[in-house]
């Protein structure tokens, strides 16, 4: 190395991709600073705030000085109360021991693959699935390997499917139910089929259930309840409107909970202290049932939606069911959706995310609307779609 000459990327740096809907949203915001009025419907974060009490009980514990590392696996009375909550809501009793705090889904997830899959293997990922999961796999240098879902089976696995991807190599299956993008859940009966085939060949499930509460309808039992080898990946991101405290949890098999609490130590030393004593208030009644509300408001501009696209020529091929995503096929415009989505952009001042942050097989026929506005909002955003698409 010459004096001058800056520091070799490793290899995953040079090819990691960007999570696309970043770059939207950079774009975006620059045509706001130049004065345009942006409806912003593409980041997974809706306009909720905080629950009140949440925000209140992180003001005292900062205020008292809480500011210090906790256990590298959250403290005690938080995954008590977390615990506490799978017997509530899910019916499942689970030992506060094997709930991790982390430091939102995503160390989740990192701890899981790391704790669970060697470089060189391959992670089942269903495709369209969250692009982070891609990197995340890469990161611990084992090879994502697509599963690619159709809309006929609800954009999720089939046990038949998981099997015949299944190989030598093959360590895990990383779910999600609702998903992102589609929206789409993943039916109890099939998980547990699909768990079977997993276990069958000594494998590891790990079921994202980071929009588990965020279901319309009928409310979804965790897998917790299904089976103690599946590792649950849970956040205070998305139903608790937290995204920005960087919060989540995750339930390990007993057997995991020594080496995933080693691996928190060294890889994270602990998730924050602050957001960990305000979380304590996350679950009490009151916010409850303030946070369902949302639900159902979140289903009413789901509506709105569904009833507007199709006249805009993009078509949503499986119902979603719950979280704040449609994924719909923009084919009929005769575009990549990556082309599609930025003249949305900058003609009608709408960003949408291109699902080619979700699909590499064919994520260019789509895109993904996240309806994070009030219904007002979103109909303006339909009114503008239809100048630019229909
Ligand atoms: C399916 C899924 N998993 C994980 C994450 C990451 O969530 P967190 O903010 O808790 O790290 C997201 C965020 O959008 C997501 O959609």
């Amino acid at each position: 190395m010459s004096a001058n000459a800056e520091p070799a990327l490793s290899d995953f740096a040079r090819v990691v991709e960007p999570f696309r809907v970043m770059d939207i949203l950079d774009r975006a915001q620059a045509a706001e600073r130049a004065g345009r009025d942006i409806i912003h419907l593409e980041v997974g974060e809706p306009d909720f705030v905080t629950p009140r009490e949440v925000v209140a009980a992180g003001e005292v514990a900062l205020a008292a000085g809480e500011t210090r590392y906790t256990p590298a696996h959250g403290r005690e009375n938080l995954r008590r109360v977390i615990a506490d909550d799978y017997r509530e809501r899910h019916g499942a009793e689970v030992d506060p021991d094997r709930v991790v705090v982390t430091s939102g889904a995503s160390a989740g997830i990192l701890l899981a693959l790391a704790a669970g899959v060697n470089p060189g293997e391959e992670v089942l990922l269903p495709d369209p699935g969250y692009a982070c999961n891609r990197q995340f796999v890469a990161a611990r240098g084992a090879r994502p390997k697509p599963l690619v879902v159709s809309p006929e089976d609800g954009w999720q696995p089939t046990p038949e499917a998981v099997a015949a991807a299944w190989s030598e190599q093959t360590r895990a299956v990383l779910l999600a139910s609702p998903a992102n993008p589609t929206g789409t859940c993943l039916p109890r009966e099939t998980l547990a089929e699909i768990v079977a085939v997993v276990e069958a060949r000594g494998g590891l499930v790990i079921m994202d259930e980071i929009y588990g509460q965020l279901v319309f309808g009928e409310p979804e039992r965790s897998a917790v309840a299904l089976h103690p080898n599946v590792v649950v990946i849970n956040s205070f991101s998305k139903y608790f409107a937290m995204t920005g405290w960087r919060l989540g949890w995750m339930v390990v098999p007993p057997s995991w909970i020594d080496p995933v609490r080693r691996l928190a130590q060294n890889l994270f030393v602990a998730p924050s202290s602050v957001a960990q004593a305000a979380a304590m208030f996350a679950f009490r009644p009151d916010t409850e049932a303030e946070l369902q509300q949302r639900v159902r408001e979140l289903e009413r501009r789901r509506d709105v939606l569904l009833e507007a696209l199709p006249d805009l020529g993009l078509v949503v091929r499986a119902r979603p069911q719950g979280a704040f995503y449609i994924y719909a096929d923009c084919s009929a415009h005769g575009e990549d959706s990556e082309a599609l989505c930025a003249r949305i952009l900058d003609q009608a001042g709408v960003a949408l995310t291109p699902g080619t942050d979700f699909s590499p097989a064919d994520g260019a026929r789509h895109l993904r609307i996240a309806y994070t506005h009030g219904e007002e909002r979103l109909r303006e955003a339909v009114e503008r779609l239809r100048g630019v698409l229909a």
